[in-house]
C-alpha cells in the first residue's frame, strides 16, 4: 500500500476517489442523500473561500482504497484547527490505511504551523476507535434532527406562529441580508457565543455578507427569517436549500440574543420559516439540523416543532503534537 498526494487531482482520481465514498456510504448508510460523482468532483476541485485543502489517497496497486482531506481554514499558521476526513473502504479496513494517511495528513498540518486538528464522525465504532486510538479526545456531541414536513399535525405552524411574542416585527430575505439590517445580524450571531468564539474571527457585516455569498455561489439559496424591535434584531433562523432536487434543507444558524430569551422567538422564527418555505419552496420535503447535545433549550424548540433525532455525531480534536508522523 502507498500513499500520495492528490494536489491536482485528476479524472481517474476524482472517479477513484468517489468509488471509496460510494463504498463506505452503501455499507453504513448516514441518512444522507448518496454521494453523487458531480458533488466529488466539485469538493475535491474547488476548496471553501477563505480555506485551502490538502488530500491524499491510500492506493494498493491501481486502486483507490482510502482517501483523506484535509481543510485549512484561514492563513498558514492561523490559530485555527485544521479539519481532517479519513474514508477507508469497507473491503480494505484495518490494514492500516487510516493509520498511514493521518500521519502524512500531520505532516501536513506541521508544514502549515497548525497546532490542532478536528474529525467530525458519526458516533460509530470505527471511527471512534479510530480516533481514540490516536490521541483525539472526544469535545463536541452533536444530535442529527430530522423534520418531516408531511409528518407535521395540520394547524401546527399557524398556532405556533399565532403564539409569538409582541412588539417584534418579522422580516425576511433570501440571500444576502438588506444593508439596512447588516450590522443587526451581526450582532445577533454574536448571541451564538460558542460558535464565535469556536470559529474564532468576530462577526461583522461583512462577514454576514460573505457567508451568503458562499452559499450563492455554491449555487444554493439561502433563507432567512428574523424577529425586529426598532434596529435590534433580536432572533433569527437561517435554512439552506441545497441545487438539486434532494428535497432536503439544512437548517443553519438560528439564535436570540440574551436580552430577549425566554419570549418563544425561537420557535416563533422558525415557525415563520415553516410557513415560508412551504410557500416559497414546495420542492423541500424535510429540513435536517445538529444540535449540540448540551444545547437542551434548542433541542426541546425544534423537538416541539416536530424535529425527530436521527443520528449523533461527535467532534473530536487532538494536538499535532500527539498524532504520529509519516
Ligand atoms: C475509521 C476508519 C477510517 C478506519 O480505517 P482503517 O483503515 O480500518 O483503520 P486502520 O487500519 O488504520 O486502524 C488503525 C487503528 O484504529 C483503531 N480502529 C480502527 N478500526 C476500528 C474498529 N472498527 N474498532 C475499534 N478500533 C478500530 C485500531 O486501534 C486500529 O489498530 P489495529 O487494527 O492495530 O487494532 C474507517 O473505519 C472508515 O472509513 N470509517 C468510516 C468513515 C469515518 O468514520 N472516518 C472517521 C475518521 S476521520
Amino acid at each position: 500500500m502507498d500513499v500520495i498526494a492528490l494536489d491536482d487531482p485528476t479524472d481517474p482520481q476524482i472517479r477513484g476517489w468517489h468509488s471509496v465514498l460510494a463504498a463506505v456510504h452503501a455499507a453504513e448508510p448516514d441518512g444522507d442523500p448518496a454521494p453523487q460523482p458531480h458533488q466529488t468532483a466539485g469538493r475535491l476541485l474547488g476548496s471553501e473561500q477563505g480555506s485551502r485543502q490538502r488530500l491524499w489517497a491510500a492506493v494498493d496497486g491501481t486502486t483507490m482504497i482510502g482517501v483523506a482531506a484535509l481543510r485549512l481554514p484561514g492563513e498558514p499558521g492561523a490559530d485555527r484547527p485544521g479539519e481532517i476526513d479519513i474514508r477507508v473502504h469497507p473491503a480494505h479496513r484495518r490494514r492500516g490505511a487510516a493509520a498511514r494517511l493521518l500521519a502524512v495528513a500531520a505532516d501536513g498540518l506541521r508544514a502549515d504551523g497548525r497546532t490542532s486538528v478536528i474529525a467530525q464522525v458519526l458516533a460509530r465504532p470505527a471511527a471512534v476507535g479510530f480516533l481514540e486510538a490516536h490521541g483525539f479526545r472526544l469535545v463536541l456531541t452533536l444530535q442529527g434532527l430530522l423534520l418531516r414536513l408531511a409528518d407535521l399535525p395540520p394547524g401546527r405552524v399557524d398556532e405556533l406562529r399565532a403564539s409569538g411574542p409582541s412588539g417584534y416585527e418579522l422580516v425576511r430575505w433570501r440571500g444576502v441580508v438588506q444593508d439596512e439590517h447588516a450590522d443587526a445580524l451581526a450582532r445577533a450571531k454574536h448571541a451564538m457565543a460558542d460558535l464565535a468564539e469556536y470559529e474564532g474571527s468576530p462577526w461583522d457585516a461583512d462577514r454576514v455578507r460573505e457567508m451568503a455569498e458562499m452559499v450563492a455561489k455554491r449555487g444554493d439559496d439561502l433563507y432567512t427569517v428574523a424577529a425586529v424591535r426598532g434596529d435590534v434584531i433580536a432572533g433569527f433562523t437561517e435554512v439552506v436549500v441545497p441545487s438539486g432536487a434532494s428535497g432536503r434543507a439544512a437548517q443553519y444558524d438560528t439564535a436570540v440574543i440574551p436580552e430577549h430569551r425566554g419570549r418563544r422567538l425561537g420557535i416563533w422564527v422558525k415557525a415563520a420559516m415553516l410557513d415560508w418555505l412551504a410557500e416559497e419552496r414546495p420542492d423541500v420535503t424535510e429540513i435536517e439540523t445538529d444540535n449540540s447535545g448540551d444545547n437542551v433549550h434548542m433541542l426541546a424548540v425544534n423537538e416541539e416543532l416536530g424535529f425527530r433525532r436521527e443520528r449523533e455525531t461527535r467532534e473530536y480534536l487532538a494536538r499535532v503534537d500527539d498524532l504520529p508522523t509519516s
